[in-house]
C-alpha cells in the first residue's frame, strides 16, 4: 500500500462501465473487481479468488454472483463464496475482502480505507449538478502515467496554462496576474480575477454582450485528499459578484477531476464538466469536450515526462519559483493529511 489517504471515498468508474460483466481496476495499488448484483446496486471485491488467486474479474456475473473463471466458486456482493461446484460444505477461508460503494452523479465511489467509518455523508457534493439550468459532461476518464502528486500540482497551478495550453485555453494576458491563496482544512484555493479584459470570441457568443470587456474569475481549488475543481466566471466588466446569483449571471463552470492512485506512478482522471451555457446544446457539448481531452493530454504528456525524470533521478525539482506556492502547499496538506491518518 502506498502513500494514500485511505478513509475517504474515491471515484472507481462511472456508473456505466459497470454493465452484465465484471470490471478489474486497479485503485490505490490494490486490485479491484467492480460487478453488479442482482438488484441492479454495484459490489466491489478484491480481485483475488481465495482458492487460487485468479483475478475474479476474468470471471463473469451469474444472476448477481461472480463467478472465478477457473472452477466456477461463486461470491456474493460481501464476498462470501455462495457455491462451489462438487462440493456442499464452503470453507470459512472461502472468502475475498469487499469495499463499501456508493453510486452517486453517475460515478461508482469506493471507500478503501476502514469499513465502519465509511459515511455516505462523506461523499463530496457536486455544486449544480442536475440542476435546472446547468449541464454536464461526464464519463470523462484518462490514464495518466504519473504520480497523483504530479497531477494534483499541475491541476493547482495556473502559471503554466499560458504556455502549455497556448493552443487551446492558455490565455496571454493571464500569464503575469499572480494569484492568491487560501486554505482551510478541507481544500486550498489560488484564485484571480482579470479584470477589464477583452472576451475571447467564445466569451462574446455565449455572452451575448458583443465587444464589451469582461471580468474572469478562476478558481483553482484541491479537495483533499483528491479532488479538484477548477471553477471559471466571465461577467461584463464591473458586474456585481457579491452573490451566487449575481455570479451565476455570467459564464459560469466547474470543471471537475477526480483522482484515484492507480499505482505510484499512475492515476486514474476521472473528469466532469458542469456548465450554465449552451444548456441542451449537444453539438456544443461534443466540441467542449473535444477541447478538454485534448487539454488534459497535453498535461498527460507532462506529467509522464515528469514522473520518468523524477525516477531516473530521484529527485522532484530544483529551484522553487512564486508560482510554485498553492501547488506547493496542496502537496504538504495532503502528505500531512496521509501521516495524520497513519498516526
Ligand atoms: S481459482 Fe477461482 S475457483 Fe479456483
Ligand atoms: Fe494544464
Amino acid at each position: 500500500m502506498g502513500n494514500y489517504v485511505l478513509n475517504h471515498w474515491y471515484a472507481a468508474a462511472w456508473s456505466s462501465e459497470i454493465g452484465a460483466g465484471p470490471l478489474g481496476r486497479r485503485l490505490l495499488d490494490e486490485p479491484v473487481v467492480l460487478f453488479r448484483q442482482a438488484d441492479g446496486s454495484v459490489a466491489a471485491l478484491a480481485d483475488r479468488c481465495p482458492h487460487r488467486l485468479v483475478p475474479l474479474s476474468m470471471g463473469t456475473c451469474v444472476e448477481g454472483r461472480l463467478q472465478c473463471t477457473y472452477h466456477g466458486l461463486q461470491f456474493d456482493g460481501g464476498g462470501r463464496c455462495v457455491h462451489i461446484p462438487g462440493q456442499a460444505t464452503i470453507p470459512p477461508k472461502a472468502s475475498t475482502r469487499s469495499f463499501p460503494v456508493v453510486e452517486r452523479y453517475g460515478v461508482v465511489w469506493i471507500w478503501m480505507g476502514e469499513a465502519e467509518r465509511a459515511d455516505p455523508v462523506r461523499l463530496f457534493s457536486i455544486s449544480k449538478h442536475g440542476q435546472a439550468g446547468w449541464d454536464v459532461i461526464d464519463g470523462g476518464y484518462q490514464r495518466h502515467p504519473s504520480n497523483y502528486v504530479n497531477i494534483i500540482e499541475n491541476l493547482m497551478d495556473p502559471a503554466h496554462t499560458t504556455f502549455l495550453h497556448s493552443g487551446t485555453i492558455g490565455n496571454p494576458l493571464a500569464g503575469e496576474q499572480p494569484v492568491a491563496t487560501e486554505r482551510t482544512d478541507d481544500y486550498i484555493v489560488a484564485y484571480r480575477w482579470l479584470e477589464n479584459t477583452s472576451p475571447s470570441p467564445h466569451d462574446r457568443r455565449r455572452l451575448n454582450v458583443g465587444d464589451v470587456p469582461v471580468d474572469r474569475g478562476q478558481f483553482f481549488y484541491f479537495h483533499l485528499p483528491s479532488t479538484s475543481r477548477v471553477e471559471t466566471i466571465v461577467l461584463p466588466a464591473g458586474a456585481p459578484r457579491d452573490t451566487d446569483e449575481q455570479l451565476c449571471a455570467g459564464l459560469r463552470t466547474y470543471s471537475y477531476k477526480f483522482l484515484t492512485p492507480e499505482t505510484a506512478s499512475s492515476t486514474h482522471f476521472f473528469w466532469m464538466h458542469v456548465r450554465n451555457y449552451q444548456v441542451g446544446d449537444d453539438q456544443a457539448a461534443a466540441m467542449l469536450r473535444a477541447a478538454l481531452e485534448r487539454t488534459y493530454q497535453e498535461d498527460l504528456e507532462i506529467e509522464l515526462a515528469m514522473q520518468r525524470a523524477q525516477e531516473e533521478t530521484g529527485l522532484r525539482q530544483l529551484v522553487s519559483l512564486r508560482i510554485d506556492h498553492a501547488p506547493v502547499m496542496a502537496a504538504r496538506m495532503l502528505a500531512q493529511m496521509v501521516e495524520d491518518e497513519r498516526a
